[in-house]
């Protein structure tokens, strides 16, 4: 029986992931969950899978979930806070953790997963575009397997050669020409970039293709999502961002691909469901079902491609420079997307405002060398502020 912990589980990946666990209970079993608030489904959740431990990141909701734990008579241990989040990650018999807390909030339960030498299943990119160099050393140091959840990831991880045991540093020994990173280019791709200026955080949450929480919604609607991921695939692969080509793909049917030396193109393709990244990640390198209806080529019918537009989306042209630039500038630049999505979905400021509150953060909180996990955090901690204050500035209500 493999014990998967599940942090963020009442988010949309975590809902995702106990559907693939409940259909194979004689594999798998949920041995923790984890929510911030959101008492009402993690007891829920916790009556179907009956977990060892369920924590709330929020006090006041840990004592909220520990009475209707105890009313129902349920055997499950309630935890609050950071330190809750890090137990159930190390849990002796826990082999997988599933990384699903949206944003900064899951960057140490993540890293202590893969300092406890885990499965780490990775959705949370926000932990490695902040962390990069820190969290892989932790994984390649403590023998922790990093398996990616990000449909893109997991496509590309799907097309990479399985020779070397090297999958995440056989880049060039593999013959690999470059990565090809697809994006569906979100809700706005083909709106009139005045209209951009009014849109609402419903019609940013409106994504073509797939149902998500609302932060990444938001993000694929500026397209931070693709430059998020344009460093997220850095780490993952070992690769520089000049190697990684975005291509926009409305359709989302190919996931990314891998082009080789030799012109071959490997495409890994499929519905756009994360049961499926989902299940390969847990099996790996076992194959499971995930209960993801097949994918119908006669329905698709067809495959479109476009170059990624830089000036609609200056969020893709940021984070570009950043992954270029290297040390804490990505953990400010995710420090101050987060905060300006935020605001944006308080609607305290407006969508074109995120990347002008991100760039002139950028502008302002000076990167170094991500030496150590104080000096990503402190990074993080500035970011933050200086974003607010220019959210402060520029807010519409
Ligand atoms: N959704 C997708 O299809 C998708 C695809 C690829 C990658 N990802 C990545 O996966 C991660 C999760 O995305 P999602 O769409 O599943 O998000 P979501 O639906 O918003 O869920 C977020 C989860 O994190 C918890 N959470 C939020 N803030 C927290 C905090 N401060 N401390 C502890 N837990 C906290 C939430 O608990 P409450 O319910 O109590 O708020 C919820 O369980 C993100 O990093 C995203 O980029 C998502």
């Amino acid at each position: 029986m493999t014990g998967i912990t599940v942090l963020g589980s009442t988010g949309s990946i975590g809902v995702n992931t106990l559907d693939v666990i409940a259909q194979h209970p004689e594999q798998y079993r949920a041995v923790a969950l984890t929510a911030n608030q959101n008492v009402e489904r993690l007891f829920e959740q916790c009556v179907v899978h009956r977990p060892d431990y369920a924590v709330m990141s929020d006090v006041a909701a840990a004592e909220q979930l520990q009475q209707k734990i105890q009313k129902a008579g349920l055997n499950i241990e309630v935890l609050a806070g950071a330190t809750g989040l890090e137990k159930v990650a190390v849990l002796p018999q826990c082999d997988q953790v599933m990384a699903a807390i949206v944003g900064a909030a899951g960057l140490l339960p993540t890293l202590a997963a893969a300092q406890a030498g885990k499965r780490v299943l990775l959705a949370n990119k926000e932990a490695l575009v902040m962390s990069g160099r820190l969290f892989m050393d932790a994984v390649h140091e403590h023998g922790a397997e990093l398996l990616p959840i990000d449909s893109e990831h997991n496509a590309i991880f799907q097309c990479m050669p399985e020779s070397k045991g090297g999958r995440f540093n056989g880049f060039e020994d593999g013959g690999i020409e470059q990565i090809l990173l697809t994006g569906s280019g979100g809700p706005f791709r083909t709106v009139d970039p005045a209209e951009l200026v009014n849109v609402t955080p419903d019609q940013a949450c409106a994504h073509p293709n797939w149902v998500m929480g609302r932060k990444i919604s938001v993000d694929s609607a500026t397209m931070m999502n693709k430059g998020l991921e344009l460093i997220e695939a850095c780490w993952l692969f070992a690769v520089p961002p000049e190697k990684i080509q975005i291509v926009v793909h409305p359709q989302s049917i190919i996931h990314s691909m891998v082009e080789y030396i030799d012109g071959s193109v490997l495409a890994q393709m499929g519905s756009p469901d994360m049961r499926i990244p989902i299940a390969h990640s847990m099996a790996w390198p076992q194959r499971m079902s995930s209960g993801v209806e097949r994918l119908n080529l006669f329905d698709v019918a067809r495959l479109d491609f476009e170059r990624p537009d830089d000036v609609r989306f200056p969020c893709l042209r940021l984070a570009r420079t950043v992954a270029e630039q290297g040390g804490t500038a990505a953990a400010i630049l995710n420090a101050a997307n987060e905060i300006a999505v935020e605001a944006f979905l308080d609607e305290t400021l407006g969508f074109m405002d995120i990347s002008r509150v991100i760039e002139e953060t950028l502008a302002d909180v000076s990167a170094q060398a991500a030496a150590s996990l104080e000096i990503v955090l402190q990074a993080d901690a500035a970011a933050r502020e200086v974003a607010q204050s220019h959210i402060v500035r520029l807010k519409i209500k």
